[in-house]
């Protein structure tokens, strides 16, 4: 096979710096990419007014996946604030360039695990293994608002509850993209041997169904997670060895601290994936081990989940394990998932012996230091191999 195009985005803050130490890991690795470098970010707002500049979708479509480390996005007024003269009269917006990303080439899943690493001194309990599927192409994240109600909605019924003076989002649901993230999420379900160890068709009697916990607010959001929840629904009839259940948001959120061993694949909207998916991360030690993919039928975006930590950014000690799991989450993509588990294999060592600690682990070892340690495992022959 050719060598994958891969676009090499760095973005901002701590973004560059763990994508290198990524780098380090997938040359030692053995894996061979051509790795092409863009420009996107807060610089490129600055300086040219917008984040995304238009070489930059270029290079997007002629690679076949990128990699992104990290981009700053800020609220309207701070962009407008820091936006160059000249573009400020232009009438330049702001618009996040991850989200623009995202919908342009219909990056519909966003995949985020939350794993326990065993020894993880962050773990809030040993064994959490959970999977965030996100929607990720619409729900409150449309970008349709006003910041003043257009007169002409004020026609329509139902909207004299809204009092005329508010900023207005739309959530926007469709059965579509409800039907898509469904079946990203119970098809994994499906794939994946049952909990307890033994593959699907041995299973033992002990060995428990996978699940699928559609999360919803259809008590208060009855249109839109109404949509939601019927998809889910129906592709759950397609699933029956996947067991399938509903749950309300804000008790999913207490449940996830309370019992986050019931967990197993969560699926749910745009925003409530946004939240939840943080949650997640403190789960397992935090944003330092929250990678995600966002996947598309033609392309697909690997990045943690983190953001660009402007307050610890150039000081050369952000934990770089998302960035390097999010890399993983590419190999698997691109077919390489022997390459995928030789480094997922070799993170989970170097958490296990504890030896290079990152500060946000309660250590004071560096984004280098921690990808020399996972790098140097991948030189050792593993344990398994004959
Ligand atoms: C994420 C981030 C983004 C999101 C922001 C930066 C727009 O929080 O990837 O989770 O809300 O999706
Ligand atoms: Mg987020």
């Amino acid at each position: 096979m050719a060598r994958p195009r891969i676009a090499w985005l760095p973005g901002d803050g701590i973004g560059g710096e763990v994508l290198q130490a990524t780098r380090l890991v997938l040359d030692e690795s053995g894996f061979e990419a051509n790795y092409i470098p863009g420009d996107i970010g807060w610089e490129f707002w600055k300086k040219e007014g917008t984040p995304l500049p238009n070489r930059t979708i270029e290079l997007l479509r002629r690679t076949d996946c990128a990699l992104l480390g990290a981009v700053t996005s800020k609220p309207t007024v701070d962009a407008m604030r820091e936006l160059s003269d000249g573009f400020r009269a232009k009438g330049a917006r702001y618009s996040s360039a991850v989200l623009r990303i995202r919908r342009m080439f219909d990056l519909y899943t966003c995949k985020r695990p939350c794993r326990a690493y065993p020894g993880n001194p962050g773990n809030l309990r040993e064994g959490i293994n959970i999977t965030i599927f996100r929607e990720n192409t619409e729900g409150l994240y449309t970008g349709a608002e006003w910041d003043k109600i257009p007169q002409e909605l004020y026609n329509i019924r139902g909207m004299e509850r809204v009092p005329r003076q508010a900023a207005i989002t739309i959530r926007a649901i469709t059965r579509k993209a409800s039907l898509r993230i469904a079946k990203a999420a119970f098809s994994h379900a499906a794939d994946l041997p049952r909990r307890g160890g033994a593959p699907n068709e041995a299973a033992g009697k002990d060995a428990k169904k996978r699940r699928v916990t559609a999360v919803h607010k259809a008590n208060v959001m009855r249109a839109t997670d109404g949509v939601f929840l019927s998809a889910a629904r129906d592709v759950a009839k397609e699933y029956p060895n996947v067991e399938y259940e509903e749950m309300l948001v804000d008790a999913c959120a207490m449940q996830l601290v309370r019992d986050p061993l019931r967990f197993d694949m969560i699926v749910t909207t745009n925003m409530f994936g946004d939240i939840l998916s943080d949650l997640g991360a403190q789960l397992v030690g935090g944003m330092g081990f929250a990678p995600s993919a966002n996947v598309g039928d033609g392309y697909a975006m690997f990045e943690p989940s983190h953001g660009s930590a402007p307050d610890i950014a150039g000081k050369g000690i952000a934990n770089p394990v998302a960035m390097i799991l999010s890399a993983v989450m590419m190999l698997e993509w691109l077919g390489k998932k022997d390459t995928a588990e030789k480094i997922e294999r070799a993170v989970a060592e170097v958490i296990l012996e504890g030896m290079v600690r990152t500060p946000d682990m309660g250590g004071n070892m560096g984004t280098m230091a921690m990808a020399t340690a996972i790098a140097a495992k991948l030189k050792q022959p593993s344990p398994s191999s004959p």
